[in-house]
């Protein structure tokens, strides 16, 4: 990860402490927007809008960004624990996602989210954080596509680059039958989340994004 200097490719990304309700949370993502591109609190709206009925809920998308626009500019928010992850993509597409470590590690869990093969590798090779590293890759693929998880997660196939014990490892999308998208074209990063939090950035893109994390107190 680096510093936000480059006018590459890239994603902006900031971890916060969450807010005391949703939309506390959601008027934080606002103040990351402004952030990441230059113009005022003001300036900035952010709606939500549901793929499947049109509803007030699902992802949030960007209605005004000033005289910036809102053009090749994609949202994505996540909580666990005491906190927020928030992405502002200049890339493509993105969905992020942060799971607490022990959450994942839960009774029956795997069951619901991964696939036999996984499961083996998971049995052979599994430290927590790489179960919650999985799923995290899962949920940010589907939110970047819009689906969440309408889509059973069993049908994403999701491994690791390197040593399965490195941290973070590097996720990879290795299959999805019915993707929308070339199962290349999800460029995953992991993120380090903070203590027993794990996250991914999943971004639709032809290359791998930078991604610029914000210092924890620019919103201070
Ligand atoms: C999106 C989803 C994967 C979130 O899972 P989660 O791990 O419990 O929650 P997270 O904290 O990581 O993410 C929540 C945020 O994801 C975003 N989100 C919600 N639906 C989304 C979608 N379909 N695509 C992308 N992002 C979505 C929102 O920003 C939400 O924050 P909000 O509640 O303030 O609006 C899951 O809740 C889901 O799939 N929901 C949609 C189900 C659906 O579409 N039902 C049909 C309704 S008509």
């Amino acid at each position: 990860m680096s510093g936000p200097t480059a006018s590459a490719p890239h994603v902006v990304v900031a971890l916060r402490e969450r807010a005391t309700t949703p939309a506390g949370d959601r008027a934080l993502l606002v103040g990351v927007v402004a952030e990441a591109t230059g113009v005022t609190l003001a300036e900035v709206e952010v709606s939500r809008r549901c793929a499947r009925c049109g509803g007030d809920h699902g992802r949030p998308v960007l209605v005004r960004c000033g005289e910036r626009g809102i053009e090749g500019i994609d949202l994505s928010l996540s909580r666990a624990g005491r906190s927020v992850a928030i992405a502002v993509s200049f890339a493509g597409p993105v969905g992020i996602d942060i799971e607490s470590v022990d959450a994942a590690a839960q009774s029956g869990f795997d069951d619901v989210a991964f696939g036999p093969a996984e499961r083996d590798r998971l049995a052979t090779a599994g430290p927590p954080e790489l179960r919650t590293a999985m799923w995290t890759a899962k949920e940010a693929v589907l939110k970047a596509t819009g689906d969440g998880l309408r889509v059973d997660p069993r049908e994403l196939e999701v491994a690791f680059a390197g040593r399965m014990r490195s941290a973070p490892p590097r996720p990879a999308l290795v299959g999805w039958p019915g993707s929308p998208v070339p199962v290349g074209s999800f460029q995953l990063s992991a993120l380090d989340a903070g203590p027993g939090l794990v996250g991914t950035i999943a971004v639709i893109a032809d290359a791998r994004p930078e991604i610029h994390l914000l210092a924890p107190d620019a919103q201070a």
